[in-house]
């Protein structure tokens, strides 16, 4: 007797993935959500009117956003779900129109070539032949989208992060690769005896300025342009380091290099914080975690890497009492710490 074959649901709701992501796209490009924002919501008709096209596309966007639980529908009319008024809202403190749009514009084609990418082990959003990185190229597609999305997410780690790693006695953070300073605001609002350093290329750096601006935290967070394979060293007199989805996008021994300079310039009895998406140890999961791997794939020359391999790197450079804490964020699942001993310890 033959076993009894599983559903092949799964396999239709993963093949199809696509079609649900592009419709939550297709609505925020469209600005659905911002339009239907405090509103009682539209008719099928008014919103066909609105954008000036067909009830039939009209009829079909708006039933495949309800079904994904975008939008509500009362009567005839559509409004916003919770989750879309809450983050789907541009101008609303937690707006999660920056990822969606990068994810949407930039990364969907480049996912079309993954195949490639497996084939080639090579990131294809860049030429590796005419720049070092996906941060030093020149596409504006790259440019605009990028950092915005990387605001969205960064936001949400930092308050994760704030909560999940008592940073107390800290006064002074270096967050290297910092971005747009997002992590580093969130940690400063949450803890107010820290002062923060944003420490990212001078092309980037811009951006975080604008950032630390506009949120009026000049006095408590500013930039530092560098280049942390280029510099020497990383900024010293700082008693936390923090990497937030950095290492990941490097080969290990370019990984381990930044902890070991991240070592060397960090005050002794100082943090070493790492954030970001960790697969497991068995190399299995979980399924953001691991295709945040193949995204690195399409975009680096990193993936993503377990808990252990970054406590080993940190122990090599000198780290010692590796924590791992499990962060429940949209942005990271973990984040690993490891001191740098408070005086230098000589063997005898
Ligand atoms: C994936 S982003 C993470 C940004 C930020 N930590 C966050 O969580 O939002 C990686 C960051 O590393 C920065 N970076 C890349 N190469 C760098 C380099 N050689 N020196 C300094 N920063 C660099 C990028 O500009 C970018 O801001």
């Amino acid at each position: 007797m033959t076993e009894a074959a599983p559903s092949p649901v799964p396999l239709f709701e993963l093949s199809t993935g696509y079609w649900a992501s592009k419709t939550l796209a297709t609505a925020y490009e469209l600005r659905l959500f911002a339009r239907l924002s405090g509103t009682p919501g539209m008719t099928c008709r008014e919103v066909a009117e609105h954008w000036e096209i067909d009830e039939r596309p009209a009829r079909m966007l708006l039933t495949g956003c309800a079904s994904l639980g975008l939008l509500e529908k009362t009567g005839d009319r559509y409004r916003n779900s919770p989750l879309s008024e809450a983050y789907l809202v541009p101008g609303k403190p937690h707006h999660f129109g920056g990822l969606i749009t990068m994810l949407d514009q930039r990364l969907y084609a480049a996912w079309g070539r993954l195949t490639e990418a497996v084939r080639a082990n090579q990131p294809v959003t860049w030429d590796s032949d005419r720049v070092r990185s996906l941060f030093e190229s020149q596409d504006p597609v790259v440019t605009d989208t990028f950092w915005e999305s990387m605001h969205t997410l960064s936001s949400f780690t930092g308050e994760a992060l704030s909560t999940a790693v008592d940073l107390g006695g800290a006064r002074r953070l270096l967050d290297v690769g910092g971005g747009s300073g997002a992590l580093a605001m969130a940690l400063c609002r949450h803890w107010p005896g820290m002062k923060a350093t944003v420490y990212d290329l001078p092309s980037v750096t811009g951006i975080a300025t604008r950032h630390i601006e506009a949120a009026g935290m000049t006095g408590r967070v500013r930039t530092v342009d560098g280049d942390f394979f280029a510099d020497a060293s990383l900024p010293e007199g700082h008693d936390v380091h923090t990497f937030s989805n950095v290492l990941h996008d490097w080969r290990e021994a370019d990984a381990a290099l930044l902890l070991k300079k991240s070592f060397d310039a960090l005050a002794p009895g100082g943090l070493l914080v790492i954030a970001g998406y960790f697969v497991n140890e068995e190399q299995t999961g979980p399924p953001l975690a691991a295709l945040m791997g193949l995204a690195q794939l399409i975009e680096t020359e990193g993936r993503a890497y377990t808990a252990s391999e970054y406590a080993g790197w940190a122990a090599e450079a000198g780290f010692v009492d590796p924590r791992t804490v499990s962060l429940q964020s949209v942005g990271a699942n973990g984040v690993l710490t490891a001191r740098k001993p408070a005086a230098e310890h000589r063997d005898a």
